[in-house]
């Protein structure tokens, strides 16, 4: 039994894991990924391919504005709707499209 709850903690552990990457891209590469079959964003210098995500969005199509771009403040501040920051669920959705850094 003691065994178990070990490896179960195990599991546990690594399941928290923070994700790290280790790539890094140019602004100039990261503009190129611009529309809604191809959709790459910046937040706060880390680079998300959300392209996957683009039709799931709560908030419609308005996330198209940030592909392409750094979209720390619109991220941050929703001006096309209820000028709010993002929740903490949106937040933690976001880390399954990290791709890595702005170089
Ligand atoms: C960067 C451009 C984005 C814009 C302009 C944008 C805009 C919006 C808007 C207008 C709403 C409707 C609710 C409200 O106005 O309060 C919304 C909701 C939401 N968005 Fe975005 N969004 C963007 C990016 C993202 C990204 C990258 C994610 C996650 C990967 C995301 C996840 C969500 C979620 C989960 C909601 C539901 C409400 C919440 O949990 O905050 N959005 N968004």
């Amino acid at each position: 039994m003691k065994l178990y709850s070990l490896l179960s903690l195990l599991f546990l552990a690594g399941c928290t894991q923070p994700i790290i990457a280790n790539e890094s891209y140019s602004l100039a590469e990261i503009s190129l990924h611009n529309t809604s079959s191809d959709c790459w964003i910046i937040i706060n210098n880390s680079v998300y391919d959300i392209t996957e995500y683009v039709s799931m969005h709560p908030g419609g199509g308005s996330i198209l504005q940030g592909c392409g771009t750094n979209s720390t403040i619109l991220f941050e501040t929703r001006p096309s709707g209820s000028n709010t920051p993002h929740s903490t669920n949106a937040r933690n959705t976001l880390i399954n499209y990290l791709l890595g850094e702005v170089e």
